[in-house]
């Protein structure tokens, strides 16, 4: 990409989408040689792929017909229910709930999918839309699998906030034994 369309992307993304400015530029650019799962892929997605090429990436969509825009490791599969043997330091269900991911029973059974996939210590990072929830849609901190993990910093971003219209939870595994 030229230094310009850089330039202009950095600026456009900020005033048009500021959630997915936060994501490609307060939360990718600290993980490094990670073992990565994108949960729903998307066209621009191929652009989080380049930020986070240091990392081992697998992406995941319920959706057959755009695996196009999948990392070089793409699984067509259902986050509340796909089953894998190996295991994950982040986990990223961006724009998922209420966004496919639509029922309590789905979404309890993905939160409950995504610690089984979790290392130790690994972090799943989520949003949800605070307006859609007023129409009685998934609030995941009313999830019993919520409780699944512990909400943490991330430099200096709290979770829990609402930012550009998307609330960002840093949900780090708990472990139980
Ligand atoms: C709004 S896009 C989000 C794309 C991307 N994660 C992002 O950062 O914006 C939602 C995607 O999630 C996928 N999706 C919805 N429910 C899913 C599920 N249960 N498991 C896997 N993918 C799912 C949809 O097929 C769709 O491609």
């Amino acid at each position: 990409m030229s230094l310009l369309r850089k330039i202009a992307r950095k600026i456009f993304l900020k005033k048009r989408n500021f959630p997915r400015w936060i994501i490609e530029r307060k939360i990718f650019p600290h993980i490094k040689s990670k073992k990565i799962l994108i949960v729903g892929v998307a066209p621009y997605t191929s652009e989080y792929y380049r930020i986070l090429k240091t990392n081992d990436i697998t992406s995941i969509d319920i959706n057959p017909y755009i695996k196009e825009f999948g990392a070089k490791k793409h699984i067509i599969g259902d986050i509340s229910r796909m089953k894998l043997d190996e295991k994950f330091d982040f986990i990223f269900m961006i724009g998922i709930l209420n966004y496919g991911l639509d029922y309590n029973e789905d979404a309890e059974r993905a939160l409950k999918n995504c610690h089984d996939l979790l290392n130790k210590e690994g972090v799943l990072i989520l949003t949800w839309s605070p307006k859609i929830e007023n129409h009685n849609k998934i609030n995941p901190r009313r999830l019993k699998n919520f409780k699944l993990f512990q909400t943490v910093e991330w430099f200096g971003l709290g979770s829990g906030n609402n930012m550009g219209g998307a609330v960002f939870e840093f949900l780090m595994r708990k472990s139980f034994n």
